[in-house]
């Protein structure tokens, strides 16, 4: 860490992280899709949601553990997906497994990752990782990543489903995004000779979408997705009720609500104002999880109490990794453990099952 302070929260570590990035670094991680409505209303919906807090409880004991599909979690925070983690910092994502398993996070490890899923796997605890699935038009290159993914212990594979194109994200554009040359897509290129192609005036990770996911992907693929591996599916990038009952219908033991931080379709509902719809749908029958600026620890008590059985962090994460590595990685969760504890004992709840519809109220003006 360059600074002489420590960040004492988040927002501080994204402010540090900035001045490390190159700029198409940091556009990468930081942009959202189009106008960046999304990517605002992320934050924004999460201070229209206001705390109702309980007093005069016994918080002298707190315990923020749970079970996140039938895996102990030290905290109800997952890593979220995120690409290229070694545009961050050269460990990468070993840097964030190693911090992910000293804290009892579990980490998703994306598809598109610079380091690979049995590298991290190696580095991560069994029960605490799970792998991103982005489905490919090549059948064979997909199942080869979830087997790899089931050999290596991963606990579940995390289905995208909101990406059949990559939003555009118009600095990646500007920027003409594309990997430093000694990156590579380390799960890819061990099955297919496959990089970010370079494109005159469009992002190269853009035009990877296009030639090399599939956008002909339907629920159908889910049922076969699910016939490669015995693993559990969670299904991410759902912000409806009736695609979360699809979701359950053709068998997700868990359902993901996100607007990918703003970065595939702009102007679609902040993932918090979308989790209640959500959870009315299916929260009896599976484990509703959500992502999409989530930034302090009230945010986490806010995305509990609309029925969110965990939360998914992800740029915080990359400011983490980017400012000091594994140890950044480790603050920066550490920073949202304290904080979510402290506005549970600020609330009135003990444990996480005190977290009830009862702390919110939305309260859409000044
Ligand atoms: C990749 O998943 C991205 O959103 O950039």
């Amino acid at each position: 860490m360059n600074s002489p302070v420590k960040p004492i929260n988040v927002f501080e570590y994204k402010a540090l992280a900035q001045q490390d990035l190159s700029k198409m670094a940091w556009d990468y991680y930081a942009s959202g899709a189009g106008d960046e409505v999304s990517l605002r209303e992320n934050r924004a919906a999460f201070e229209r949601w206001k705390l109702r807090p309980r007093m005069l409880v016994d918080v002298s004991q707190r315990d923020l553990s749970t079970q996140i599909l039938g895996q102990f979690q030290q905290l109800p925070i997952l890593i979220a997906p995120t690409a290229f983690q070694c545009l961050a910092h050269p460990e990468g994502e070993i840097a964030t497994a190693k911090a992910a398993a000293k804290l009892g996070v579990g980490m998703v490890l994306s598809t598109m990752a610079t380091k690979s899923i049995e590298e991290v796997a190696d580095v991560s605890q069994q029960g605490n990782r799970w792998f991103q699935l982005y489905v490919h038009r090549d059948r064979g290159l997909t199942r080869a990543l979830v087997e790899r993914a089931y050999a290596k212990g991963y606990t579940a594979i995390c289905l995208t489903v909101d990406a059949p194109l990559l939003g555009r994200r118009e600095k990646d554009t500007r920027n003409q995004f594309a990997l430093p040359a000694e990156m590579e897509l380390a799960n890819i290129a061990t099955l297919k000779d496959l990089e970010l192609p370079h494109k005159y005036g469009e992002s190269g990770l853009f035009a990877y979408f296009a030639e090399q996911l599939d956008p002909g992907l339907t629920w159908k693929d889910v049922e076969w997705l699910q016939s490669l591996s015995p693993l559990p599916l969670a299904i991410k990038g759902i912000l409806r009720d009736d695609d979360a009952v699809r979701a359950v219908e053709h068998g997700a033991k868990a359902v993901i609500v996100s607007n990918h931080g703003g970065r595939q379709l702009d102007g679609a509902i902040a993932s918090i104002d979308a989790l209640s719809e959500v959870v009315g749908a299916v929260g009896d029958k599976v484990e509703v999880l959500m992502d999409g600026g989530i930034r302090r620890g009230i945010d986490i008590l806010k995305a509990l109490a609309l029925g969110a059985k965990a939360v998914l962090v992800g740029r915080p994460i990359l400011w983490g990794l980017t400012v000091a590595g594994e140890m950044g990685v480790g603050h920066v969760l550490e920073i949202l453990r304290d904080e979510l504890d402290l506005a549970m004992a600020l609330s009135g709840c003990a444990k996480l099952s005190d977290i009830d519809s009862s702390l919110v109220r939305y309260i859409s003006c000044c």
